[in-house]
């Protein structure tokens, strides 16, 4: 059997030696891998990072749209006949210039370096009340469920301007839609499952735009509702579109990385003992532990015109798929990359993608990420796994679903 195919089963990108294993597999033997998966329209997989580097940098020969993410064929064409797009929605990441940089320029100077460093205190009061319940459940708790997803749900909601009794929702929703593969986290199986929760979401954030633009504040959804791009309002599926990368792509990868991160500081003692001396180093351990987790499983570019890698010809018009976790752990590029190593210089790591459409929310991730540890470590006398930790089965975005831990807080 093809090895690609096992990038499309959840069940062993749902497992991160599994997944590992099979990225070595395919940047050792088959680095421009053909994967003609039943379920899914052909394209070609991509893990290594110097491909991967090339490849993102250069939007012109290689586009995002009409093709972003793995979705299966059947689900596309359900999608193309609701939406007319085979993605569904029509988000920066579906999109290619001009469009994509007019649209970008609307939150562009929201997520720059210094207004989200500005956000700091705010972020930081969140990053305590979290710490706080930790120690508050005393003893035991499940990282995952009772912090790791709720941090950075908080922190994003914030600032989009959504009621802390409205994130359950928010979160059910973004776990359906990036879950979807995974049966105890999707709706249902069936694609008419898939549009429902789409569905739900333009339902919700079409009352939010109508709201803002009734009264408008200073938060990003005022900002969102309220866009000119070349002095016209925003399509109402770019708009509604934009508001859901921003609320998922906010959270459930920097949930993910919390999580991983934790379990990393755990398994490192060395660096966990290494971060709580120096504070200082937060920043850089957060870009490693976004590295080591390399959430964000994949994205999807279409060539414009035929190319030859590592021996094979990729025609015009068909899709690449680049693996990012496969890149941040290919030592030709990385040095001892299977080595966690918080004062590592992650400048050219990949988990944020690169070129024209690199992550926007990147500075907004490493400050949440770094200012949690920062709260955290200094209060936190020990901390051990009580189980082995499971992970959400899903090849798009991905990261811990449970991990279970035993810790004990210094004595105020
Ligand atoms: C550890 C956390 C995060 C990781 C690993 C991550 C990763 C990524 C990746 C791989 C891309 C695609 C880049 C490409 O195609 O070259 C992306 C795009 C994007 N991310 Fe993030 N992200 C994270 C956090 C965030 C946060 C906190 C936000 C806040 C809203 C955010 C918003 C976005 C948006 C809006 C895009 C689309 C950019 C475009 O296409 O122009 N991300 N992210």
């Amino acid at each position: 059997m093809n090895p690609g195919w096992n990038l499309c089963d959840p069940a062993i990108m749902g497992n991160e030696d599994s997944m590992y294993a099979l990225f070595r597999e395919l940047r050792d033997n088959a680095p421009a891998c053909y994967v003609d998966h039943p379920d899914f329209e052909p394209f070609w997989a991509i893990t290594r990072y110097d491909d991967i580097r090339a490849i993102s940098q250069n939007n012109a020969e290689f586009i995002n749209n009409p093709r972003t993410v793995l979705i299966q064929q059947e689900f596309e064409k359900a999608l193309l006949e609701k939406f007319g797009t085979r993605n569904g929605l029509e988000t920066l990441i579906h999109m290619d210039d001009p469009k994509h940089k007019k649209l970008r320029n609307v939150t562009r100077d929201w997520f720059k370096p210094g207004p989200i460093e500005r956000l700091t205190d705010d972020i930081r009061t969140i990053a305590r009340q979290y710490v706080d319940k930790m120690e508050a459940i005393g003893g035991e708790c499940d990282f995952v469920k009772d912090v790791a997803l709720l941090y950075p749900l908080r922190v994003i909601m914030s600032i989009i301007g959504v009621a802390p009794s409205e994130e359950g929702m928010m979160l059910r929703l973004t776990q359906e839609l990036f879950g979807g593969q995974d049966p105890t986290q999707s709706r249902g199986q069936n694609v008419q499952d898939g549009l429902e929760v789409l569905m739900d979401f333009f339902g919700y954030f079409t009352g939010v735009v109508e709201d803002r633009k009734k009264n408008p504040s200073d938060d990003l959804a005022s900002v969102l509702a309220n866009a000119l791009v070349d002095g016209e309002a925003m399509e109402q599926l770019d708009q509604i579109s934009y508001f859901i990368i921003t609320a998922t792509a906010g959270h459930d990868t920097t949930s993910a990385t919390t999580a991983g991160g934790m379990k990393a500081l755990i398994e490192h003692p060395e660096q966990l003992a290494k971060l709580r001396a120096d504070p200082s180093l937060s920043r850089q351990a957060a870009r490693e532990m976004i590295r080591w987790t390399s959430p964000v499983r994949h994205m999807m570019r279409t060539t414009t015109k035929d190319i030859e890698l590592h021996g094979k010809t990729i025609q015009a018009g068909e899709s690449l798929c680049l693996w990012y976790p496969a890149a941040n752990r290919d030592e030709r590029s990385v040095d001892n990359p299977d080595v966690f190593n918080i004062e590592r210089d992650n400048r050219h790591q990949l988990a944020f993608g690169f070129g024209g459409h690199m992550c926007l929310g990147q500075h907004l991730a490493v400050l949440e990420i770094a200012l949690f540890f920062e709260e955290l470590l200094p209060r936190l006398e020990h901390i051990e796994l009580l189980s082995r930790p499971e992970w959400v089965q899903a090849n798009f975005v991905g990261g811990l679903k449970s991990m279970p831990v035993r810790c004990a807080f210094e004595p105020a």
